[in-house]
């Protein structure tokens, strides 16, 4: 039983007896893989079913690599308060350390529950969860490592930490400039969501200084301040390259641009409602060049979003599908979105990626989903890293897919289907035609036309919004399949066997699940 701090979460989260965390079916095996009819109402319930059990499954084993209160860290002395492991692997790969970029996008699923109901009984451990990993943060940034240190600002670029606290300083890929936009996304957001659920304790535009927002954010710089020390990094060395969120290469990443761009319009806002006028202006500016920047990264001639430029990789890659949902604002940000999930350019993007896996990966074409004949159809299927990728979660060899990267082609099609249902309509582009066309079911499909507005009550609107539905369930099908008979997850699955490969328990593996399930609820929630 992994979990300790936390007995109530199943009857606070989810209104399915605690019983269910004990009697997990096992998952069919592999060679048993097949495609899931949708129109089958037992099946699908069985599906349904089983993503509220990997759901809860997936909160279990996160939660797990968490202090306070994770049972793969808890009894261990050497960790430090507000860790989020990587993964409890120690050697073969050894992932026992705490990288700011997981650490944060996993902190930030965490903020999602607690913004849900902030006075939920599961929610007051996450507050515990949530102020730990704020004071671990602010003393991180100022712990001098190989990257610089807290005054040149520079030491805000390193990207991982022992599990105690202590800088790393073996060699490694440094800096990476994603890590404290993605702090401060993070953070901002829990700004926002504790100052929604504790009114009273903003008491003026400037809190006093023992405050909670204080350690937050203060205008003075330096000072004990998290957020503005990130957003002063990103404000000042986006435009510097940096090694990308795999850690390989140095140069312009699409994601790490993406990211800094949410940073630094949200801090903007951030700034401003704590009256610190010349700092919105200066993000503010920073962003507005940013936001052109990020635009370089469509590459007209192949049809995609590039993931690093002037590389010469294909620039297929997942990273660009996590630059798209991680850099779309919270819902309720003034600013048009950058590239969100629905955008044309990120669906091309998708389908580039899903078609080279598809091909690439023995486990894609051995077990066929889809209606058999797929031809150029877009349909669910494991998904890497990038092509070129050689790492096989131990060491150099072949690539594999990850489940990471297969939850979040899922969660851009459950956010497009949401979108457009929002939306009303369907406007077909030369850009985007192609992409919902392959969408399509190969018979009794109705014909889309490119340039042609399609209204919520005609058949092809609805028909792509259904697809847009299915086919991320396909991609969440692979993930079924995959996961060990527990439900665990680690880092990837062997192209080959389809069994779990690399890093265990891999704790963004259970975040980019979760996410793409709260997007698949949501997409539900227009039917
Ligand atoms: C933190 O952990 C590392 C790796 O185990 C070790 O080398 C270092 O001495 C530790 N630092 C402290 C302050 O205990
Ligand atoms: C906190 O809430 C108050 C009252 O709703 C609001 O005026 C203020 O702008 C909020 N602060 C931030 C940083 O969102
Ligand atoms: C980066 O941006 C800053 C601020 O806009 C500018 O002063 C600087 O020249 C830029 N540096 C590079 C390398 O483009
Ligand atoms: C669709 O519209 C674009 C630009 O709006 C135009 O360049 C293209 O020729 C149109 N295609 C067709 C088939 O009408």
């Amino acid at each position: 039983m992994r979990l300790r701090l936390f007995p109530s979460i199943y009857f606070l989260c989810f209104s399915v007896p605690y019983s269910f965390a004990f009697s997990i079916p096992s998952v069919p095996s592999f060679a048993a893989a097949k495609h899931l009819p949708h129109n089958q109402e037992p099946l699908r319930e069985a599906f349904d079913g089983w993503i509220d059990r990997e759901e809860r499954i997936s909160l279990d084993r996160l939660l797990a690599n968490v202090k306070p209160g994770g049972a793969n860290v808890q009894g261990n002395k050497d960790v430090v308060d507000g860790t989020v492991i990587a993964s409890p692997s120690k050697e073969a790969p050894d992932y026992w350390y705490q990288w700011v970029r997981d650490a944060a996008i996993t902190t930030n699923t965490l903020v999602d529950l607690y913004a849900d109901s902030p006075s939920s009984q599961l929610s007051s451990s996450l507050q515990n969860i949530l102020t730990a990993y704020a004071r671990l943060q602010a003393d991180l940034q100022r712990t001098p490592n190989p990257s610089g240190t807290f005054n040149d600002l520079q030491g805000l670029g390193e990207p991982k930490f022992y599990v105690n606290g202590s800088a790393f300083t073996d060699s490694w890929g440094r800096p990476q400039r994603d890590g404290p936009a993605l702090r401060a996304i993070t953070l901002m957001r829990y700004l926002r969501a504790y100052n929604a659920s504790h009114p009273t304790l903003w008491s003026s535009a400037s809190p006093g200084p023992e405050s909670f927002y204080s350690m937050l954010y203060t205008a003075e710089f330096p000072a004990r301040s998290i957020i503005k020390a990130d957003l002063e990094y990103v404000s000042h060395f986006w435009n510097h390259t940096s090694f990308d969120l795999w850690e390989e290469v140095d140069g312009m990443h699409f994601f790490t641009a993406m990211i800094q761009l949410r940073a630094l319009r949200e801090g903007t806002h951030v700034a401003r409602a704590f009256g610190d006028e010349g700092a919105a202006r200066w993000y503010s500016e920073q962003a507005g060049y940013l936001e052109r920047f990020v635009r370089r990264f469509w590459n007209k001639d192949k049809g995609r979003l590039v993931a690093t430029l002037w590389s010469r990789r294909s620039g297929l890659d997942c990273a660009v599908l996590l630059g798209s949902l991680h850099g779309l604002p919270a819902a309720g940000e003034q600013e048009e979105p950058v590239f969100p999930p629905w955008a044309d350019e990120v669906l091309d993007s998708l389908m580039g990626l899903a078609r080279d896996m598809g091909k690439r990966f023995p486990i894609n074409t051995l077990a066929p989903r889809g209606d058999g004949d797929s031809g150029n159809r877009l349909e669910g299927v494991g998904i890497g890293r990038y092509p070129e990728d050689v790492y096989d979660g131990y060491g150099t060899s072949v690539g594999h897919p990850w489940f990471l990267c297969t939850s979040s082609a899922a969660e851009i099609l459950y956010r497009t289907a949401s979108h457009l249902s929002a939306t009303g309509s369907l406007t077909t582009t030369p850009l985007n035609v192609d992409f919902y066309a392959a969408l399509l079911p190969p018979s009794s499909s109705p014909d889309l036309f490119v340039n042609t507005t399609y209204a919520a009550a005609e058949e092809p609107f609805k028909t792509v919004v259904e697809r847009l539905r299915h086919v991320g369930d396909e991609f969440l099908e692979v993930v079924k399949t995959h996961v060990d008979s527990e439900g665990s997850m680690s880092e990837q699955f062997d192209r080959e066997t389809g069994f779990l490969r690399g890093a265990t328990d891999l704790t963004w593996s259970y975040g980019a699940f979760l996410q793409a399930v709260k997007a698949r609820n949501k997409a539900a929630g227009w039917l």
